[in-house]
C-alpha cells in the first residue's frame, strides 16, 4: 500500500499544482484503503469517509482522481450528477455506473468492489428556479447516499455488487461558494490568542461548512456523507505553461513524439506557451482549452511534414508567425 507521500509524488508527475488538494486526497484515499484492509481482520465496521472536491472547471479534479486510481491500481469511473437527475430511472443509471466499474475491472466484481467512483457536477443538482428536473435533485442524493453508505446492487448481468468499500468522490465548481461562506463567517471561526498559528487559523476559516453547501441544494444527510473536502485553485498562466510542457505525457511531449516518428525535431519556443496560456486564461475553462489551441497551431505543420521526407526540423516561435521549417540538403 503506497503511503500518502508516495501517492503525492506519483501525482506530481501528472498533475501540476493543487498541492493542498493532493495531500488531502492522498491521505483520504490512504486511510480509506487502510480501513478496508483492517476491517477484513477486525469485526468492527468502520464508517467510510467519502470526499468532496470543490473547484473551478478544468483545474484537475477528474485528472487527480484518475491518476490516483492508477497509482493504486484500482478501477475508476466518472459520472455526472446532472445526467442522473435528467434520467427517468435513477437506479438504472446508478446500476450502469457500477457496471462500467466492473467492466474497468475486466469483469472482476471483487476488484470493482474496491474501486473509485467520481461523481461530478454535484453542485448542479438543484433545479434552476422555475425549471423542473426529470427527477428531483433530492431523490438523486438519496439514491447516491444509499450506494455511498454501502448497499448490494443487482447489475443487469444478474451479478451482485457490494458498494461498501467503493470510494465515492464527489466534485463540483460550487460557483459563489466563497461569497456564501464570507457571509456566514462574519467573524473569526474560533477565538484566537496570539500564540495560535495563523496558518492553521486561516485553514479553519477557509473550511467549507456543510451549511454553505445547503445553498446548492445539498441535503444534510448528503453533506454528512462527505466529511472531507479538498479545494482546487484556479490555474494561473504559469501553471498552464507548466501543464503544457512539464508532465511526461504533456501535450508538447506527445507532439514531439509524433514528429520524432516522422524523423523531425519539433521545437516550440517558450513564448508560444505563454501566448497559449494567455488565451486559455481568457477562456476561463482552466486547462481544458490548452489542447485545442495547441493542436490548432500544430495541424498545418503536421499536414505537410509526412509528405516531405527532407524536413528535419520545425521551429515555432510565435502563435502569430509562420513556423520555420529546416530541410536536409538533397543528397547526391
Ligand atoms: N492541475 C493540472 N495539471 C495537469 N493537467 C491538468 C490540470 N488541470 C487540468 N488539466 C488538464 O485539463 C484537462 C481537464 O481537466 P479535468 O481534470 O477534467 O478538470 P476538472 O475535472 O477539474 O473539470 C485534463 O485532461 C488535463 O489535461
Ligand atoms: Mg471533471
Amino acid at each position: 500500500m503506497k503511503k500518502p507521500s508516495a501517492l503525492v509524488r506519483y501525482l506530481n508527475q501528472y498533475v501540476i499544482g493543487q498541492d493542498d488538494a493532493k495531500k488531502t486526497l492522498a491521505v483520504a484515499v490512504y486511510s480509506h484503503f487502510k480501513k478496508i484492509a483492517r476491517s477484513r481482520e477486525a469485526t468492527a465496521r468502520i464508517a467510510k469517509s467519502n470526499v468532496l472536491l470543490i473547484g473551478p472547471t478544468g483545474t484537475g479534479k477528474t485528472l487527480m482522481c484518475e491518476t490516483l486510481s492508477r497509482a493504486l491500481e484500482v478501477p475508476f469511473v466518472t459520472a455526472e450528477a446532472t445526467s442522473l437527475a435528467q434520467s427517468r430511472y435513477v437506479n438504472d443509471e446508478i446500476e450502469a455506473i457500477l457496471q462500467r466499474l466492473v467492466d474497468r475491472a475486466d469483469g472482476s466484481i471483487d476488484k470493482a468492489q474496491s474501486g473509485i467512483v467520481f461523481i461530478d457536477e454535484i453542485d448542479k443538482l438543484k433545479a434552476p428556479d422555475g425549471q423542473a428536473r426529470s427527477i428531483s435533485g433530492e431523490s438523486v442524493q438519496h439514491a447516491l447516499l444509499k450506494i455511498m453508505e454501502g448497499s448490494i446492487v443487482k447489475l443487469g448481468s444478474g451479478q451482485y455488487i457490494d458498494t461498501t468499500n467503493i470510494l465515492f468522490i464527489c466534485g463540483g465548481a460550487f460557483v459563489g461558494l466563497d461569497r456564501i461562506a464570507s457571509q456566514t463567517h462574519t467573524y473569526g471561526y474560533i477565538s484566537t490568542s496570539k500564540d495560535d498559528n495563523p496558518t492553521i487559523l486561516d485553514r479553519l476559516n477557509a473550511r467549507v461548512k456543510p451549511t454553505d453547501l445547503f445553498e446548492f441544494g445539498l441535503i444534510p444527510e448528503f453533506t454528512g456523507r462527505l466529511p472531507i473536502t479538498a479545494r482546487f485553485q484556479d490555474l494561473g498562466k504559469k501553471m498552464l505553461v507548466r501543464i503544457m510542457t512539464e508532465p511526461a505525457n504533456s501535450i508538447y511531449n506527445q507532439f514531439r513524439d509524433i514528429f520524432r516518428s516522422e524523423g523531425v525535431e519539433l521545437t516550440v519556443e517558450p513564448t508560444v506557451f505563454e501566448q497559449i496560456a494567455d488565451l486559455a486564461v481568457e477562456y476561463k475553462t482552466g486547462a481544458r482549452s490548452l489542447r485545442g489551441l495547441f493542436e490548432e497551431l500544430i495541424t498545418p505543420v503536421l499536414y505537410v511534414v509526412p509528405d516531405d521526407p527532407r524536413i528535419e526540423q520545425v521551429v515555432i516561435s510565435s502563435l502569430f508567425t509562420e513556423p520555420r521549417v529546416v530541410r536536409r540538403e538533397r543528397s547526391a
